[in-house]
């Protein structure tokens, strides 16, 4: 194949990142340049439905190939270029999160970039995946000895430096999966970022990391949880439920095709009522093919109560994973809903009557060139994939590990100072 010209003129020291949200309704891929100070600037996006996932799963390799093959496409020939390697969202395989501690002795002297790389050394050493496979192992918490909360131990003097790694894992399964999906549309996979963490990034203020803060991105087919606190990132979770579950549910209840069922929830659904719902009728059209049949008269009330019923269900688990994770208390106030879930008409209404906190829908932003089409929140894991991978977060596990020889410098004197940039 001759290769393609490039339309967009890469300037001086910009980079190509490519992404893709692979998920249980929809593949999307984004091409971004990130350069210099300036924010990524979008150059091409595509989309494809998906049907080859279930809550997140690859369950039918083809179809999801296609799907992505299809997506990556579109953003190709809008960008001009051809893409080699992504870094895609996970959103399956029951991402959970754990804490892993160490600590080294300084005996008194001032911290170096050489104690620095032990204290990692160590750190990577207690990790413990326990079967599962670590996604990211981002350093939180530095301590001197014992008493934590050092932005950057570098030159203080301790007798024991202390690190606490905030460590997400996945099972391995689904993603072995996922990769090779995406080996099958002929992309090489550079990093899989869990998406709530993508979707923090493209959504949460600074401040509100600062202040405590839990995203909840509800998916089609999963919803997954990332709090933070302190500005650090203190726990995910996620719950296989989502935005898709409600339309089996109205499909079901009013015994027609999950495709009616959608539109009825997107177009006609609400998580609020309002006494008017119970005048307003909506035609549901029946099952079956049989031009015969009558299509159902429902007053939109009942259409809302099926769906708060299911958001009863889905914030019920929410609120245990929030207890789970211990975001609890007045540093627990703020929740930011993203994921085409988000989406559903006064969600946010309902989620601060159901989970007693102050809600906002989270859209994406920090990214110039967004198409309109994709500002909404279900891009939220998309955009922020792309600032996830410009920010180069730093990974106690997936980093390569520093060259001794090379004393303070080079690569590890990065490192420390991508360590540094993380608090
Ligand atoms: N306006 C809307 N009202 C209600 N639901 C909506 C609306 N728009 C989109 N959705 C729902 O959002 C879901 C898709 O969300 P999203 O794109 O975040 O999921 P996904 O990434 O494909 O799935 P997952 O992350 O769970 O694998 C679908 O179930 C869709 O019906
Ligand atoms: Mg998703």
């Amino acid at each position: 194949m001759a290769p393609k010209i490039p339309l967009v003129a890469k300037g001086a020291g910009e980079r190509t990142i490519a992404v893709l949200d692979v998920g249980t309704s929809k593949v999307a891929a984004l091409i971004a340049l990130v350069g210099g100070d300036g924010e990524p600037r979008v150059i091409g996006t595509g989309q494809k439905p998906c049907f080859g996932l279930k809550r997140g799963l690859v369950t039918d390799f083809e179809k999801t190939e296609a799907a992505i093959r299809g997506a990556m496409d579109q953003a190709e020939r809008a960008a001009g270029i051809q893409v080699e390697f992504v870094h895609a969202s996970i959103s399956a395989g029951n991402l959970g999160s754990d804490v892993a501690t160490a600590e080294i002795d300084i005996a008194g002297a001032s911290i170096t970039a050489a104690d620095m790389m032990t204290l990692r050394e160590a750190g990577r050493a207690r990790i413990d995946p326990r079967g599962r496979t670590v996604v990211h192992a981002q350093p939180a918490l530095y301590a001197l000895d014992g008493q934590p909360g050092v932005e950057s131990p570098l030159g203080f003097h301790a007798d024991r430096l202390g690190m606490d790694i905030h460590v997400v894992t996945a099972d391995t399964p689904p993603l072995k999966n996922l990769d090779r999906a995406i080996k099958q549309a002929h992309i090489g996979l550079r990093s899989l970022v869990a998406s709530p963490l993508a979707a923090s990034q493209s959504t949460l203020e600074r401040e509100e990391r600062e202040l405590g803060v839990a995203l909840i991105e509800i998916g089609a087919g999963v919803t997954t949880i990332a709090v933070h606190n302190y500005g650090m990132l203190v726990g995910v979770a996620a719950i296989p439920m989502g935005a898709h579950d409600i339309t089996n549910d109205l499909a079901a209840a009013f015994a027609t095709r999950r495709s009616h069922a959608e539109r009825l929830k997107t177009l006609d659904g609400s998580a609020m009522a309002t006494p008017k719902d119970n005048h307003d009728a909506v035609e549901i059209p029946p099952m079956s093919d049989d031009t015969m049949a009558e299509p159902m008269r429902v007053p939109k009330a009942q259409i809302i109560g099926v769906i708060r019923h299911r958001l009863d269900l889905l914030f019920r688990e929410v609120q245990v994973k929030l207890d789970e994770l211990g975001f609890v208390g007045p540093q627990a106030r703020q929740l930011v809903l993203t994921g085409g879930g988000a989406e559903l008409r006064s969600i946010a209404d309902f989620a601060q009557g159901s989970l007693g906190r102050n809600v906002r829908i989270g859209r994406p932003r920090g990214l110039t060139g967004l198409p309109p089409a994709q500002g909404g929140p279900a891009f939220a894991t998309l955009a922020g994939l792309v600032l996830f991978a410009a920010a180069e977060v730093p990974d106690i596990w997936h980093m390569p590990a520093p060259t001794r020889s090379t004393g303070g410098g080079g690569r590890l004197a990065s490192m420390i100072e991508k360590l540094r940039g993380s608090l």
